[in-house]
Parts: structure tokens; sequence; C-alpha cells
């Protein structure tokens, strides 16, 4: 059939109505898009050690000015304890993105406060991943990469750690970076980080309480360069249970106390990492790559 140009501008403009007409008034109405930013931190205990967090929060609100910005603690054991013995509630992930889907809440982009992508980070994920398309809640969950990611991250993170160190360190003193340590395959993302850590510094090292390398082999990396003091710093987001009592605490079994031990001065900054903001910038910057896919 032959259509002059007056018909064929109707038969559009029909098209281009039924199109615009919504699927359906009342029930199906759509919902109008909120977006909602959820911080997911592993969580600790001790007071103190959540200080750092506020900062970020304040740095993520300026950065996403208007978006709601919730936080949840991945580890139900630290969840447990602070609501038993400090009266302080917080949610679950999958709690809080429950809560965000009833609030109205469709589009949430997660941002994982871990330091690798070990089972913290990908139970986090899978959590994250249920919310999807959840009926009558979240539409889209988008969920950016922890502090170490890629082999840019690892560049970035190298440097961003090594500001952590006090400035009166010398030549010829070392430091050591305590990391947590995995049974998961990410448990190599610590001696990868040696690696780009050693291009900036011959004397940093790169250890972890649980995982590989130990602390057997830092003292036998820190011996076979003849280090006689070494400054000590957790290398996970706050300086929680791990820091205060496996990194600096005078228990004979403490890395403090094994630095002692083994003729080497240990200097102890008991400092989480999220309290450093060239590291808080990586994982901001994580999180806009993340908030930049919501629909
Ligand atoms: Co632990």
């Amino acid at each position: 059939m032959k259509m002059n140009n007056a018909c064929k501008a109707i038969v559009l403009s029909l098209c281009l109505m039924l199109l615009a007409v919504p699927a359906m008034a009342g029930h199906g109405a759509p919902q109008p898009d909120k977006k909602a930013i959820l911080l997911a931190t592993f969580g600790s205990t001790v007071p103190e050690a959540r200080a750092p967090f506020a900062a970020l929060d304040k740095e993520v609100r300026a950065a996403f000015p208007g978006v709601e910005v919730r936080w949840a603690y991945t580890a139900r054991k630290v969840r447990n304890t602070i609501a038993n013995e400090q009266d302080m509630h917080v949610d679950s992930p999958a709690v809080a993105l429950a809560r965000l889907g009833d609030e109205g809440f469709n589009h949430v982009a997660v941002q994982s406060l871990h330091m690798i992508p070990g089972l913290e980070f990908l139970w986090l994920m899978h959590t994250a991943e249920r919310f999807e398309g959840m009926p009558k809640s979240i539409k889209q969950v988008e969920v950016g990469k922890p502090l170490m990611y890629s082999a840019e991250d690892m560049e970035r993170v190298a440097k961003a750690i090594m500001t952590a160190v006090p400035a009166d360190r010398k030549a010829g003193e070392a430091v050591v970076f305590m990391g947590h340590g995995t049974s998961h395959a990410a448990n190599a993302f610590y001696p990868a980080l040696q690696y780009y850590l050693n291009k900036l510094d011959e004397t940093a090292f790169v250890g972890t309480v649980e995982g590989s390398p130990s602390l057997d082999d830092i003292l036998g990396a820190l011996k076979k360069n003849g280090v006689k003091k070494a400054y000590l710093l957790p290398l996970m987001s706050v300086a929680g249970d791990h820091t205060v009592n496996d990194m600096a605490s005078d228990e004979p079994d403490s890395w403090k106390s094994e630095f002692k031990a083994n003729g080497i001065t240990p200097v102890t900054v008991v400092k989480g990492m999220a309290s450093v903001p060239a590291v808080r910038a990586i994982w901001i910057d994580h999180l806009k790559t993340a908030f930049d896919e919501l629909d």
C-alpha cells in the first residue's frame, strides 16, 4: 500500500501516542526513580575504630548531593556484639536493602568498603543481586568494587597506603602493613600489593594475620634486609580488634612483641585505612563507577 506524506504522519503519530500511554493507571503506575547509596563495611566492635566512617559518610554525601546514603555492616558477629553491648543497631546488607525497597528506593548503588574481593565482598554481591528486580521493591542494584580490584587500583592503593606512614620515618626503617588474609583465592591480592609497594619502596612489606604472607614470612624478610626498626600499620579499613590485639598489644604473640623478640624496634600506628583520605578517595571512585551504571 502506498501512503502519501500526510498519511505517514498520521500513522506515526498514532504509534507515538500508543507508546506514550502508561501501561495502566493505579496499581500498575510506574514508580518514579529514587536512587540511594548503601555503604557496606565489615564493621567494628571498637567504638574509636568506627570514627573514620563519619569522614567517609561526609565525603560520600558531598559527592552525591541529594542522594540517600545508608550504612550496613556485613559481619553478623559485629552487629550482634554492638547491639548487645553498646545498644547500637546497624542493619545487615539484606535488611538495609529491604528497608530501602520498602521506602520506594528503586535504584541502589552498594559500595563495598572491604579491602579485597574476598568472601565478605562476594557475599555482599550475591545478597545485592537477589534484590535486583524484587517486585514492589528495588529494580536495579550495582555493587562498587572493594579497595583492591584492578591493576590500576593496585598502583593507587600502594601510593595511598604509604601516605599513612609517619613522616619521621628514616632511611633504613621498614614499613609493615598487616592485612587480614583469607582462605579465599583473593588472598593473592596481598602478595600482589607487595609487588606494587616495592616499586615505590624497597623496605615496605605486606603480611597477614590469617593468610599468606605470614608473620614469619615478614620477620624473615626484615632480617634479610637488616631492618632494625619498623613501622607497623593495619591494612584494614578500621583499627579494630585485630589491630588492637594481634598487632599492637603487649601479648607475647602480637606482631609488636614478635618484632621486639626478633631484635626489631616496632612503632605501631593504630590507624585504620578508612582514616586515610587517599584510600577513601579510591572507594568513592569505585562508588561513582557503580552509581553511573544506575539507569
Ligand atoms: Co578476623
